[in-house]
């Protein structure tokens, strides 16, 4: 049976991982400034996560949602610490889409309304009103087209404040570190106002760091940069390094009822034992101070490469624009330099997005093979 074919791939075959490097089968050695789309976050095949996760599916992988599970509660407890996300509650599952699935579903449970409100070249995830709040008409189906979406432009409080007072807004999303789009950043005025109007308007602020959070962005979330207080946070990718799992952050002035949410293979044993290794190995290799130290060093060198016009993003969230678009950069640097790299939306925009355990020797090995291109 062929694979359905909606990928464009690189002729690259990884085998297997360690760190920050990938190897193909002919044991090529690819540095990954790209964790596998901002996934990979304490290093590939990290000693203490294979550890956890071999001991769990040895002892349970896997039992459903009706009984008794201690180790989602110690996720739980582990990530109110590290995230400073006091007293929030956990609702786990199993990507990122289902994250903000399930974010705007209690948000026009609760709310009582069903209109939402997203902005321009946001990236929500691909399932029915995840998909519906993202800025791409490609990737909208005629059944997603149907839900009520209202899309702005970053920075537009007005337009906000406008759409907002309609009465009928159940939730605004947003990256506060657009990902996909390309890395743009509203101003700290406009979050913080749109906060406001959330609260005054009975709507949910949902902050989608599914691609800034687990500290990616120098903070443990990007929304932390700011005087904001998301009513839900929806978060996946580096929280599993790799394996699948989600989650949304529900703020305690939100009350569960039984049968409100559910899921067959969220918070599973084993998706906890990984997520459980991760928060570890962040807490004690001080991951976060690393990404904050790996960021200044980078951009200290990419600000003396005069090809590269704008540097844009934070902590290891990064990206290089250049006055032409870097598909060929891309291939070089994959298929003569061994580096694997991101693209965007914005054709002009190279991603870094490596796993925050990237030292200074990686960043001089990049920026070497990008010298070397560009001359
Ligand atoms: C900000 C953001 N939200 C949601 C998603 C969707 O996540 P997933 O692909 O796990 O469904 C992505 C994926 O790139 C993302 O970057």
């Amino acid at each position: 049976m062929p694979l359905f074919n909606v990928y464009p791939l690189y002729d690259v075959t990884p085998v297997k991982a360690k760190g920050v490097y990938v190897y193909d089968e002919n044991k090529t050695e690819y540095l990954d400034l790209y964790g596998g789309h901002a996934v990979i976050s304490i290093g590939h095949a990290h000693p203490k996560y294979v550890e956890a996760i071999t001991n769990q599916v040895a002892k349970l992988g896997f039992y459903s949602n009706a009984i008794q599970n201690p180790l989602q509660v110690k996720l739980a407890d582990k990530l109110e610490a590290l995230s400073g996300c006091k007293d929030y509650e956990l609702f786990l599952c199993n990507s990122g889409a289902e994250a903000n699935e399930n974010a705007l579903k209690l948000a026009s449970f609760k709310t009582g309304k069903s209109r939402v409100v997203a902005f321009k070249n946001g990236f929500h995830g691909r399932t029915s009103a995840a998909v519906a709040a993202t800025d791409n008409k490609s990737i909208i189906a005629p059944i997603n087209a149907q839900q009520k979406v209202t899309i702005l432009d970053l920075n537009d409080i007005d337009a906000v404040k406008t759409e907002l007072e309609k009465g009928d807004v159940c939730a605004v999303i947003l990256e506060f570190i657009q990902g996909v789009g390309g890395l743009d950043q509203a101003t700290a005025e406009f979050f913080e106002q749109v906060d406001i109007l959330c609260k005054t308007n009975n709507t949910f602020l949902i902050a989608d760091e599914v691609q800034s959070g687990y500290g990616r962005s120098g903070k443990f979330f990007a929304f932390q940069y700011y005087n904001v207080t998301p009513e839900i946070v929806s978060i996946a990718k580096g929280m599993g390094n790799g394996f699948p799992i989600g989650g949304i952050l529900i703020h305690p002035s939100i009350e569960a009822k039984f049968g409100m949410l559910g899921t067959t293979f969220g918070g599973n044993h084993l998706a906890c034992a990984a997520g459980l290794a991760v928060l570890d190995v962040i807490e004690e290799q001080k991951l976060i101070e690393n990404v904050n130290e790996m960021s200044c060093y980078f951009m200290k060198i990419a600000k003396t490469i005069p090809q590269i016009k704008k540097i844009k993003g934070r902590g290891l969230m990064l990206g290089l624009e250049f006055d032409f678009e870097v598909g060929d950069l891309r291939k070089k640097l994959i298929y003569d330099y061994h580096i694997f790299t991101g693209g965007a939306m914005n054709k002009k925009l190279l991603r870094i997005l490596p796993p925050l355990t990237v030292r200074k020797d990686h960043i001089n090995q990049f920026f070497e093979a990008l010298v070397d291109i560009l001359d």
